[in-house]
């Protein structure tokens, strides 16, 4: 037996000493900072992978604001898939698989298509699957006849770019022609892609949002360690996922290793999250695994029981220092996962030398959230509960078509509780308070960007009595 002779901290026993500032505005103040190596985002926060908190609805929002979701597993794998796919087709510049109808159709048939799928317009193909014409709602609004052929109304000079264009191009050639539409076709005059002037303007309606190279919005999926989740990284980066978080609760352990292995030997350019952990030797050993990120925390979440049960974590400031620390030389990012009770908790988390934070029950009190609103004496909550809680347990082996027996039940071990959160409105509300705080903080720091903060920050331990005195106290609170 050792005993380490410092005292771990958390959150709540440090503040960060007021610092000389020259910030005009800390609304201005750049919160950029990298998930992974390759992954920037502009706000640093990221969507829990919990069943309470990201699908696909929660992995959007996210994306749009500059954070990113990471789809939980405790699905099968093709709704995972599923789950990512329409995080990626909510937000893209091209249209990968765009309607298109053989010259031999009629205006009839186009006009079926236009209804039921909601389309603007369709390509026209002659037999060879050579685009020479478009027909849009706009062509068919005064066309009374459904049996014409579609080469007797659409357009036939079409103005066509390269499968490569960028967003900028896109938008030269639209504005230079006065179109709303610019297929992209290939050398050999097929059609891979089109490009509407609706979806670049819905593009710059999020300017922070997080994308990947083809200008969808990013996400990340969850995945555990076992052999056969291997099916499950595939589909994942298949289906578009731009990271895979391997998730298990004690990452410093050969399981986790192993499957850090196996992702890199068959998916060498995945960007693979790794966690978690609490430790120095546990960060590097990640690293040495190849992790393009390292995710810490071990019992500090809202809903784990994990110090309780197995006596076993470490206070999660102390946890993001010393894991930092070990990760600074290689660059890897630290994720601070779990424990973030308000804004400032950010701003902390940050300044000890976090890059991202993952966030849980906060999140799980949002709209975007899977699960519904519950009312309890007159007030509104949701759920939120732990991934290792007795009733995540029965769910997870009743969804694999495992009911679990009486005595199965009473032997599980749970880490996790299940709880209701306050109801909290939309998720944009919450991340903007969270990310107001960072600046804020960066702020009192004197700091004009996430490194510069990282490198100046002074935290100052405080007593009980400082906290009592750092929240509102002697009044009743109204609102
Ligand atoms: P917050 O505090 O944001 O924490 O709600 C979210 C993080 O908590 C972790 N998590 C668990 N930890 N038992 C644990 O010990 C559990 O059942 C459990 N479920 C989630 C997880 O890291 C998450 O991101």
């Amino acid at each position: 037996m050792r005993i380490l002779p410092e005292t771990a901290l958390t959150y709540d026993d440090v503040l960060l000493v007021p610092q000389y500032s020259n910030v005009d505005s800390r609304r201005a103040l750049s919160t950029k900072s990298p998930l992974t190596k390759k992954i920037i985002l502009q706000a640093p926060i990221i969507s829990a992978n919990m069943d309470v908190v990201t699908e696909s609805e929660m992995a959007i929002t996210m994306a749009r604001e500059g954070g990113i979701g990471i789809i939980h597993r405790f699905m099968t794998i093709a709704e995972q898939a599923r789950q990512i796919e329409r995080v990626k087709k909510a937000e893209s510049f091209i249209v990968e698989n765009p309607l298109t109808m053989s010259d031999q159709r009629t205006v009839g048939d186009v006009r079926r298509v236009v209804e039921e799928t909601d389309t603007g317009g369709i390509l026209i193909l002659d037999q060879n699957e050579k685009l020479i014409g478009i027909v849009t709602t706009r062509d068919l609004l005064f066309e009374y006849s459904d049996d014409k052929l579609l080469t007797e109304i659409m357009t036939r000079k079409v103005h066509t770019a390269p499968p490569d264009t960028s967003l900028k191009e896109a938008e030269r050639i639209l504005h230079e022609h006065r179109i709303e539409k610019l297929p992209l076709v290939n050398h050999e005059g097929k059609v891979v892609g089109l490009i509407t002037l609706k979806d670049i303007m819905k593009t710059t309606q999020y300017p922070k949002a997080t994308k990947d190279a083809k200008g969808r919005l990013a996400v990340g999926a969850a995945v555990g360690v076992r052999d056969k989740e291997m099916r499950r990284v595939e589909a994942a980066l298949q289906a578009g996922a731009d990271c895979i978080v391997v998730d298990i609760a004690h990452g410093d352990s050969q399981l986790e290793l192993d499957m850090l292995k196996n992702i890199r030997k068959h998916f060498p350019e995945a960007q693979i999250i790794g966690g978690n952990v609490a430790t120095a030797d546990g960060t590097k050993r990640l690293i040495d695994a190849g992790v393009d990120a390292v995710k810490v925390g071990v019992g500090p979440g809202s809903i784990c029981v994990t110090r309780q049960v197995a006596g076993s974590g470490v206070p999660q400031l102390t946890a993001v220092i010393e894991c930092a620390e070990a990760a600074r030389a290689s660059g890897t990012p630290i994720v601070a996962d779990g424990g973030i009770r308000y804004p400032g908790d950010v701003a902390k988390a940050i300044a000890a030398g976090a890059q991202t934070v993952m966030i849980g029950s906060l999140l799980a009190g949002t709209d975007e959230s899977p699960g519904m609103i519950m009312t309890r004496r007159g007030h509104r909550y949701k759920a939120s509960r732990g991934m290792a809680s007795l009733a995540a347990n029965i769910e997870r082996n009743k969804r694999e078509g495992n009911d679990l027996s009486r005595e199965e039940i009473e032997e599980y071990v749970a880490e996790g509780v299940e709880a209701a959160v306050p109801y909290r409105g939309k998720a944009r509300e919450t991340l903007t308070q969270l990310i107001g705080g960072l600046q804020s903080g960066m702020s009192y720091s004197g700091a004009k960007t996430i490194e510069e903060f990282q490198e100046k920050a002074l935290f100052v331990r405080m007593t009980g009595s400082g906290l009592k005195e750092s929240g509102p106290h002697d009044v009743e609170v109204l609102g």
